[in-house]
């Protein structure tokens, strides 16, 4: 403790009186420079950006009777506490967080904690054993003005609720390093107000948002890993929320197990599956008692709600779980509209190896499939293409076959004979997946050619996997190659053909948008994925450089004329490891996340909470209108839809109505995004649409999808609907059972005391 002791005056004195930015200090277990030991929790320190004022000063005022106590193990020497009800403290700032430090106790009071006259939540400061410089309370993301935090304590038993410092988060914008200022200034006012795109920051999603997916017309799904986010339900920091489009209000989502770093994908009837994670966090956080479970795993079940209030991730490991643990795997849905749950390691890591690595596939729900019985079933491929092959990129292809990409392989499983057709190597050994993190999309599919299927695959590393950290660094040059295939023999024959993104990309996010185009977005210029684990880290992050200028791929120009970021903005925030980008259903495109750390961390490249729209030019244009159609369409079924067209001459042979899936996305995995033409016809006046569903669930996999009504390259803002019957995929009830009888809730903890896992 004296240790602590002084460095947190140290830091104190260092980061308020000298400024030394250059202090890269640890606090909530951040693994420091040059360093891949995560450091012990340091209780207190204080950032650079924030002040702290002691529980003696003159600003803090307290009602009741309150009893100063003096140690050397506490900030400032004295604490001040109270087992009086109502008793209260009130302090006033100017800034945009406030953290309160006390201590929490077996025998603990609570109290009320209000800003600017509202209740904000109620804190218990229960600690098992006494635990000082306990982080009790925090706030951040406040408007940059005068603030005023009340503590009452409430009517208990005679137990403390005690003050010992207040932290101040002030009204100063992080300081940019050069590498992520833009290096080439835009020319927009050059640029053709009618092709010019914009990018706003608004919002911000109270916990990082390394998972996304859009629930609703109004709603995304933002999931995180156990952490410090500001965000708090339940008396602790959140690792889910809601995030409301319209009002970008941010509804706090409980959940049980840690969902790091998890996989999901809708089902059939709209349910989505989030599976797998990681182990409990065991480092000695803070106050806060998170009481998560272990993920790895876990099915969190999530009914998507219009209302967040409405919305509940459903968890019960005795009667939901994976057969086998998953950390880094990837969930895609199949044509039967059941999840596909493909490889990951059996514990959390860094680069997967042999003693970790699943190199399986299971369901969700589980099946009698080749003899398995609902338990794991061996994929070669993910033996064969260690290591660099966590977060594979998988695509359920129109024969409903999959495509599976990892490290720099390919194949194709057939799930229902068990056999692969191994498809040549991503060329000149530019590997795709964990932790050299490219990003696979499967381009629209169309019946004007009998949806053949092409995949486009952009970024990664060709840096050689079976380096260990300490030969890798995080200016090691990204990869720049975009590779394209077509799956059919001819295709598959002639092999991938290879182009260059203006600049290589490190985990980037690929969009696809309702005109057919793929926006690419996020992501280093140098650098692998992860944190923590290389030479030359920024902070903790493995990866630098970001890459701030979107470009957009056209997949119907010629080779070489593919690439454009005419008209685009370049952003300030740096999106690398941890990021997210979707397409929205108004045809914008929500960018979040970035967090290349342990925990929150505000060193850079810290944790990022800031929510950018980038829009297409396409949203400030006259837009067409899907006036009315239905919420659910099956397989080949024909329907119509009222719509509206912009204004002006329109040529009605040239309208398109996309099926889209947004996907789930997470770590550069955009699972299940998809884009399927559907036939169509519009009546002379223009206000009927006659479309027909896809053919079959090989086509679009049974569950949720969005309808964009395309006019002259513009979109429609999306319509929201079921494909298929809307019923749930089938419950092989004995496989279900076999699973729960066979495999335990959590068999990494088990095997690590058999030593069967190392
Ligand atoms: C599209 O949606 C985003 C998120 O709700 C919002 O920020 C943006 O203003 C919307 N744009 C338009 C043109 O409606
Ligand atoms: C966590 O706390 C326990 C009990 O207070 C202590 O024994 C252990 O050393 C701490 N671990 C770390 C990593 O600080
Ligand atoms: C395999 O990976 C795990 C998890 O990162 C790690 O703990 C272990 O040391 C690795 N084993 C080998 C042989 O590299
Ligand atoms: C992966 O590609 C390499 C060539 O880059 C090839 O030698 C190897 O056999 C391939 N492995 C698999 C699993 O396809
Ligand atoms: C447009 O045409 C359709 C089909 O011919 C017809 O049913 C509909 O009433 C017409 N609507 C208007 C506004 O004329
Ligand atoms: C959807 O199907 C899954 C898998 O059988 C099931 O667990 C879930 O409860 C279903 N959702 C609804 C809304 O029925």
């Amino acid at each position: 403790m004296a240790f602590h002791i002084f460095s947190l005056l140290f830091y104190a004195f260092a980061a308020l009186y000298l400024n030394v930015s250059a202090v890269e200090l640890a606090w909530n277990g951040h693994t420091t420079l040059e360093s891949v030991t995560p450091s012990p929790f340091l209780p207190y320190y204080v950032p650079p950006g924030a002040k702290s004022y002691d529980s003696a000063s003159p600003l803090v005022k307290y009602s009741g009777k309150w009893t100063e106590r003096f140690s050397t193990a506490y900030i400032g020497k004295s604490l001040r506490d109270t087992v009086q009800d109502g008793a209260s403290i009130s302090f006033t700032f100017s800034g945009t967080g406030i953290e309160w430090f006390g201590n929490c106790q077996p025998c603990h009071g609570v109290a009320d904690v209000y800003i600017d006259g509202q209740l904000i939540q109620t804190v218990d400061t229960y600690g098992d054993t006494k635990l000082k410089q306990q982080r009790i309370f925090w706030s951040f993301g406040l408007e940059c003005q005068r603030h005023t935090i009340k503590i009452i304590k409430r009517p208990g038993p005679d137990c403390p609720v005690s003050l010992d410092a207040l932290v101040v988060t002030l009204c100063v914008a992080p300081q940019l390093s050069p590498a992520s200022s833009p290096t080439t200034p835009l020319l927009l006012s050059e640029v053709d107000p009618a092709e010019k795109w914009t990018l706003e920051q608004i919002g911000s999603t109270g916990v990082s948002a390394m998972q996304l997916a859009i629930i609703s017309p109004t709603l995304a799904l933002i999931i995180d890993k156990v952490e410090h986010n500001p965000l708090t339900i339940g008396g602790h920091p959140a690792w889910a929320a809601l995030y409301d489009l319209d009002t970008h209000a941010v509804t706090p989502l409980s959940m049980l197990s840690n969902s790091f770093c998890a996989g999901g994908s809708f089902l059939g009837n709209g349910t989505l599956v989030n599976v797998g994670g990681n182990p409990v966090v065991d480092d000695n956080t803070s106050a806060a008692d998170f009481g998560d479970l272990n993920g790895l795993q876990s099915v969190r079940l999530f009914k998507p709600d219009s209302s967040a209030d409405k919305c509940e991730m459903y968890e019960n490991p005795d009667r939901i779980r994976m057969a086998s643990p998953r950390w880094y795997n990837t969930v895609i849905r199949i044509s039967d509209g059941s999840a596909m749950i493909l490889g990951g390691s059996k514990k959390g890591g860094w680069m997967n190896n042999a003693t970790v690595n699943n190199p399986t596939v299971e369901y969700f729900p589980p099946k009698s499939i080749q003899g398995s019985n609902g338990l794991p079933i061996p994929l070669p491929f993910l033996d064969d293409t260690l290591n660099s092959n966590l977060f594979p990129i998988a695509f359920a292809l129109p024969d409903g076959t999959i495509f599976i990409a990892a490290n720099n392989n390919a194949t194709i499983y057939d799930w229902k004979a068990n056999t692969e057709r191994r498809l040549p190597p991503i060329p000149n050994g530019v590997r795709v997946t964990y932790p050299m993190t490219g990003c696979g999309i499967m381009l629209p599919l169309s019946p004007a050619n009998n949806y053949e299927p092409q995949i486009l695959i952009c970024g990664g590393s060709a840096i050689d996997d079976t380096k260990p950290g300490y030969e890798i660094s995080s200016q090691d040059p990204a990869s720049a190659q975009c590779s394209r295939i077509t799956l059919t023999d001819a295709g598959i024959a002639a092999g991938w053909e290879v182009d260059e993104m203006p600049v290589p990309r490190i985990m980037p996010d690929m969009v696809l948008l309702p005109t057919g185009d793929v926006l690419i977005v996020n992501g280093g210029k140098s650098g692998i994925s992860g944190y923590g684990n290389v030479i030359d880290q920024v902070g903790a992050s493995n990866a630098d450089k970001p890459a701030l200028t979107p470009v957009l791929y056209t997949p119907s120009a010629p080779l070489g004329q593919r690439f454009s970021s005419y008209g685009m903005p370049t952003s300030e925030i740096p999106r690398l490891y941890h990021s997210v980008a979707t397409l929205t259903p108004n045809g914008s495109v929500m960018i979040a996340g970035s967090n290349p750390n342990l925990d929150r961390s505000e060193v850079e490249y810290g944790t990022e909470y800031r929510v950018e729209w980038l829009s297409p030019p396409y949203m400030t244009k006259p837009r067409p209108r899907i006036v009315h159609g239905s919420s659910q369409l099956d397989f080949g079924q024909t329907m119509v839809f009222t719509v509206q067209l912009p204004p002006g001459p329109v040529d009605l042979s040239a309208v398109t109505v996309v099926l889209m899936d947004f996907g789930f996305i997470t770590h550069a995995v955009h699972a299940n995004c998809r884009f399927v033409y559907l036939e169509v016809t519009i009546s002379a006046n223009g206000t009927q649409l006659t479309l027909t569903g896809p053919p079959n669930g090989e086509v679009y996999p049974p569950g949720p999808g969005w309808l964009f009504f395309v006019v002259g390259g513009i979109p429609s803002t999306a319509h929201h609907l079921m494909i298929g019957d809307g019923k749930g995929p089938e419950v092989d009830e004995a496989a279900l059972k076999n699973v729960l009888e066979n495999t335990n809730p959590d068999q990494y903890e088990e095997s690590k005391s058999t030593g069967e896992d190392e």
